[in-house]
């Protein structure tokens, strides 16, 4: 039997492309895992009412770990039109299935590694103060609480009464009395301390066994108070652990100004939902997009690993196929990590770099071509090719 079971989510669009290359890549380096597919995405919400099927989570919760591609989402009215007949007008609301699996498995903590490979053509360049140019190397990983905060769902429109009548126990609310309460969307930035302190933990252990300097809490407890406050609290109670790491506070405005000044200074960053996901694109910008953004949705009972970017539709029927499968690649090898396979995932990056670096095979996001067929015939190498690259540098 196989020392792992991964349960392999391909999902919709470009997910069905680029999770079979990571596969091929995990096989070359030797992971010794078996997999299973499950069921995910637009197809099952169509036919099923459910994009994210009970199988799914079954075989998540059976086996801990897994790899998951994109999905398609699309707006309620479009998601309803697009159901069976026959499921039509019978209470099935679209939801994202993806999210499901965050708050289903609690997969609280999403972490974003954002490593330029030099001679990426996609890397940030700045100008240098005496003329000429320099691309400084990015090396950021950011812990991203995965959870709570404004993505909670903890939201009004037209709060009902008994909502509206606690909010105005509240003396700020004063200058909203006379408001009508259809009038007034409420969302609700929830933190709690264990998901505070968790994130905090991760990420200062991230960095002592990475390596990392800094932690930076990147929140905004001036404005914010109580949650970023919250925030902040915990990861001085967990830098008290971890004396050779210094810890960092930044806010996010700020954060984002400095984000192309300085990019090299940071190491670990920790923010809470909505700031977390905005400094991940942020920086995931400076290295390349969304052909190189891996991502890891970890829980305390299972992790599930997967590209940042969607399902693409306009390259999902091409063939051959021309997205970037680097994202995905790189994702897989955030699973090695995970389970300690650390040098299998190690041998898998340094291979991407050694091709990023040769710089002979390039997608047509890496030529900066404009998607299409024929970005094959203007230089730019299919799918297969760049992994095909990638598993003759693997050992
Ligand atoms: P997207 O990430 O699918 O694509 C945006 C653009 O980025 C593409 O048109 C393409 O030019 C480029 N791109 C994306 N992946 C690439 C790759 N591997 N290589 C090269 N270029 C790549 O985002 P979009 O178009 O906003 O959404 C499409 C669908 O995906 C929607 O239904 C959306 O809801 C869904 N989505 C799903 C996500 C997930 O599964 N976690 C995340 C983001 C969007
Ligand atoms: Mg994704």
């Amino acid at each position: 039997m196989a020392k792992h079971t991964v349960v392999t989510m391909p999902g919709d669009g470009i997910g069905k492309v680029v999770l079979p290359q990571a596969l091929r890549v995990l096989e070359k380096v030797g992971f010794d895992a078996e997999y299973v597919h499950a069921d995910i995405g637009w197809e099952f919400w169509v036919r099923e009412g459910n994009p994210l099927p009970q199988r799914t989570l079954d075989l998540l919760e059976e086996h801990k770990l897994g790899l998951f591609g994109a999905i398609t989402s699309k707006p309620k009215a479009e998601a309803a039109a697009e159901l069976d007949p026959s499921l039509r007008d019978k209470g099935y609301v679209y939801y994202s299935p993806i999210v499901g699996l965050r708050q289903h498995f609690d997969l609280d903590i999403c972490l974003r590694p954002c490593r330029s490979f030099p001679g990426n053509p996609l890397n940030f360049i700045r100008k240098k103060p005496g003329g000429g140019f320099e691309e400084p190397p990015v090396d950021v990983a950011i812990f991203r609480q995965n959870t709570e905060g404004l993505y909670a769902g903890v939201e009004w429109t037209d709060p009902p009464p008994e909502v509206r009548k606690a909010l105005e126990t509240h003396p700020k609310m004063a200058r909203f009395k006379d408001v009508p309460s259809s009038d007034l969307a409420v969302s609700c930035r929830i933190f709690t301390r264990e998901a505070c302190r968790r994130i905090c933990r991760a990420a200062f252990e991230y960095a002592a066994k990475k390596g990392y300097k800094s932690v930076t809490v990147c929140e905004k407890p001036n404005v914010v108070r109580e949650t970023s406050g919250m925030m902040g609290e915990e990861a001085r109670a967990a830098a008290g652990d971890f004396p050779g790491i210094d810890l960092w506070f930044t806010n996010i405005d700020a954060q984002m100004m400095w984000l192309t000044k300085d990019p090299e200074k940071y190491g670990v960053i920790v923010a809470g939902n909505l700031f977390g996901d905005i400094i991940s694109d942020g920086f995931a910008g400076l290295v390349g997009g969304l052909g190189f953004a891996c991502s890891g949705n970890i829980g305390p009972k299972a992790a599930v690993f997967e590209p940042t970017h969607g399902s693409a539709p306009k390259y999902a029927e091409l063939d051959p196929p021309i997205v970037n499968p680097i994202a995905m690649i790189l994702s897989a090898a955030m699973l090695l990590d995970h389970v300690g396979e650390e040098e299998k995932a190690e041998a898998v990056r340094k291979a991407v770099g050694e091709v990023v670096a040769e710089g002979r095979v390039r997608t047509y996001d890496m030529l900066r071509l404009r998607g299409g067929p024929e970005v094959i015939a203007k230089g730019a190498a299919a799918t297969e090719e760049m992994t095909q690259a990638i598993l003759e540098r693997l050992p």
